[in-house]
């Protein structure tokens, strides 16, 4: 399928994010308004004209939010840092857009592209000081995440603040039953991800486990005032077209990851499912919906 390659072109995971964009686009879009609220309430608390790193960019989704926040409260700096081309290009295009759109002249927010391996590079090298560096879902793809939030705080200006979007719920978006194979279908690929998530981390070189949560990695690394947050995304039932295209893509992503450690007859359910051809297409369903729910965990650099 493309989605998960056996040699990562950019990154230390395995995966090749550039066949994610479209996928990750569809995402930002549903979570549009979840950034806006979290990209508000983090900047909030920022020095006039702040600079706002953030790590692990993907298709722009924060990006856009940070730089609507920041051109809302007197403008500012938007860093993005990501070490695949195709994602920066597209996170730089959106979030350039946003700044263009949402900015008056005097409340001018500037876009920097970075384009790094953060296992290699430093933060602070390429992209601080820092008054914000936000880090949603990249920490757990570097081996060791540890080093990595360590790099990250390094990056921040005193008094700056690290925000970690890690964890949460897993995302739900399908019925119980869907009347083609064995019920329970979206517990089975849960756990299938699970196992693929652990075997990602192993294969990393120079992987190091983190048998903490993430509060105490951001203690441990020194910040202060160190609490969570969470956030619902709620898009129920029947589902917008950009729900059913987001939940197919989803479900092709966890038979991609699930892999041999699905059961045939699971694996049959889901080929009957991505089909379009097929009456059981995902997409048809007027009983797919997107339920999720993310945590932030932020910390002050003393
Ligand atoms: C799960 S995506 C998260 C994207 C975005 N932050 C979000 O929350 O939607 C992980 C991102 O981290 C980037 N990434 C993974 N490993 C990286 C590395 N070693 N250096 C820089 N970026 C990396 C990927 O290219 C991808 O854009």
């Amino acid at each position: 399928m493309g989605t998960v390659s056996d040699v990562a072109a950019h990154t230390h995971d395995g995966i090749d994010w550039a066949t994610r964009l479209t996928t990750m686009r569809r995402g930002d879009e549903l979570d549009a308004d979840t950034n806006r609220a979290v990209a508000r309430r983090l900047v909030r608390a920022l020095p006039d004209h702040p600079t706002v790193v953030d790590v692990g960019s993907g298709a722009g989704g924060m990006g856009v939010a940070f730089a609507e926040a920041l051109a809302a409260r007197g403008g500012g700096t938007v860093v993005l840092v990501d070490a695949v081309p195709e994602l920066l290009d597209a996170a730089t295009t959106a979030t350039r857009a946003a700044a263009a759109h949402e900015t008056a002249a005097d409340h001018a927010v500037r876009v920097r592209p970075v384009l790094a391996d953060l296992a290699t590079e430093r933060p602070a090298d390429i992209a601080g000081p820092a008054h914000l560096v936000w880090a949603s879902g990249v920490v757990h793809h570097l081996p060791d995440e540890r080093r990595m939030v360590a790099d990250l705080v390094a990056a921040l200006a005193p008094g700056g603040w690290l925000a970690l979007r890690e964890g949460g719920l897993t995302t739900r978006f399908l019925p119980w039953d869907l009347g083609v194979g064995e019920p329970g279908l979206a517990d089975r690929l849960a756990h299938a991800r699970a196992e693929w998530f652990v075997r990602m981390r192993e294969s990393m070189p120079g992987a190091v486990r983190l048998p903490v949560g993430w509060n105490v990695v951001l203690a441990e690394a020194g910040l202060a005032e160190v609490t969570s947050f969470s956030n619902l995304v709620d898009r129920p039932a029947p589902a917008t077209q950009a729900v059913r295209e987001w939940a197919v893509d989803q479900l092709r992503w966890l038979a991609d990851v699930g892999g041999d450690r699905l059961h045939p007859a699971d694996r049959h359910t889901l080929t009957r499912l991505l089909d379009p051809a097929d009456p059981a297409y995902l997409a048809l369903r007027d009983d797919v919906f997107l339920l999720s729910a993310t945590t932030v965990y932020v910390g002050r650099k003393p």
